[in-house]
């Protein structure tokens, strides 16, 4: 598997497309071109019920302007995942509505299921839409994965709240100190087990989850209390990809094998917790220096995303609404997930422009 070397002209001429189709990729070579193939993400919808037919407008539009253009995208992508939060409150007008929008895109859709979809009826409208809350599939030597990562304690889901309603109220808030740990759960970590037993350690692994696996901020739930056991699963294969929503923000990060991608949200961007820089205590093992969009566009991280497998890893195209678009991508020389301009950049001699 080789990738072929891509010059800035040719970066630059990728870039230029960016201002007649938001959403776009950089399409890398192979010495085997049958296994090059894209895929599309979008994430955190948070589409909100008003009463009646009224709904937030601003989550809509962010909706039906990311399933347009992913409707556009050229190359084509194999099929698109929506990472979960499609709904505010878990409500069946909520779901439909969302469903509704979704059921625009051209392409075969995977679903992740998000705390926002879940904690009403503890997702069992949502399967009435999309099936499953956790699965695998094959894809062109690929193995995806899709975990439920929102579950939490059985005490607070069935014990602590006098109603439906109120749960999913409690777990609705960011920064809400009556929610309770996301976990992927025993139950789905016996079926994982099972799972990856049924692949070899040399194929690549991409697993979607909801929240991020891996323990980034607990004061915001950016946090899978079971994150570690997951890691460990996975750590004998030799290409693992997680991407997940939530956290509606650019983040990335490396954990021995594995890359982590975080996805943009349709809806808001969430600001960067302020204990990243200050409670050592929360902070993940930032094993790769990050390059943030900024927070104080109001905007930012809410832009589109394109990603590409080419060997199984990822590469991320940030097509940010007012900031600098970027590439995070995989970088086999360092084994880890590099941004192409700042981190790329500053192991050359200084940069020349932006782009
Ligand atoms: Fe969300
Ligand atoms: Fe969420």
């Amino acid at each position: 598997m080789r990738h072929t070397h891509m010059n800035r002209r040719d970066f630059l001429k990728c870039a230029g497309a960016v201002a007649t189709l938001p959403l776009t990729t950089v399409e890398l070579a192979f010495a085997d071109a049958d296994r090059n193939f894209t895929f599309a993400y979008i994430s955190d919808a948070h589409i909100q019920h008003i009463q009646g037919t009224k709904f937030v407008r601003n989550w809509d539009r962010g909706l039906i302007r990311a399933v347009a253009e992913t409707n556009l995208l050229n190359p084509r992508p194999d099929f698109v995942v929506f990472g979960g939060d499609l709904a505010q409150l878990g409500k069946k007008e909520e779901l439909d509505h969302g469903a509704e929008m979704l059921s625009k895109l051209n392409y075969k859709m995977y679903g992740v299921l998000g705390e926002h979809d879940y904690y009403l009826d503890l997702g069992e409208y949502w399967s009435k839409l999309y099936g499953p809350h956790y699965y695998s599939w094959d894809h062109k030597g690929v193995h995806f994965i899709t975990l439920n990562s929102i579950l939490t304690y059985d005490k607070w889901t069935f014990e602590r709240w006098p109603s439906a309603e109120q749960r999913m109220n409690e777990m609705a808030g960011l920064d809400n100190p009556n929610g309770s740990p996301f976990m992927v759960g025993e139950t789905q970590r016996a079926w994982l087990k099972k799972d990856l037993a049924k692949i070899s350690q040399d194929t690549p692994v991409v697993l979607f989850s909801h929240s991020p696996i891996q323990k980034i901020y607990k004061g915001w739930n950016f946090w899978t209390e079971d994150a570690e056991d997951v890691q460990a699963m996975l750590e004998s294969y030799k290409d693992v990809t997680v991407v997940y929503g939530h956290v509606h923000q650019i983040q990335y990060n490396q954990i021995g094998n594995i890359s982590f991608h975080a996805v943009m949200a349709t809806a808001w961007p969430w600001p960067y917790p302020q204990s990243y820089a200050q409670a050592e205590s929360h902070l993940p093992k930032l094993t790769v220096p990050m390059n943030r969009a900024n927070p104080f566009h109001e905007r930012d991280a809410t832009g589109w995303q394109f990603i590409d497998v080419n060997s199984g890893r990822i590469a991320m195209h940030y097509n940010l609404s007012d900031n600098t678009n970027r590439t995070v991508k995989y970088n086999p020389d360092i084994g880890k997930p590099e941004d192409s301009f700042y981190q790329a950049a500053s192991r050359q001699v200084a940069p020349q422009q932006h782009y």
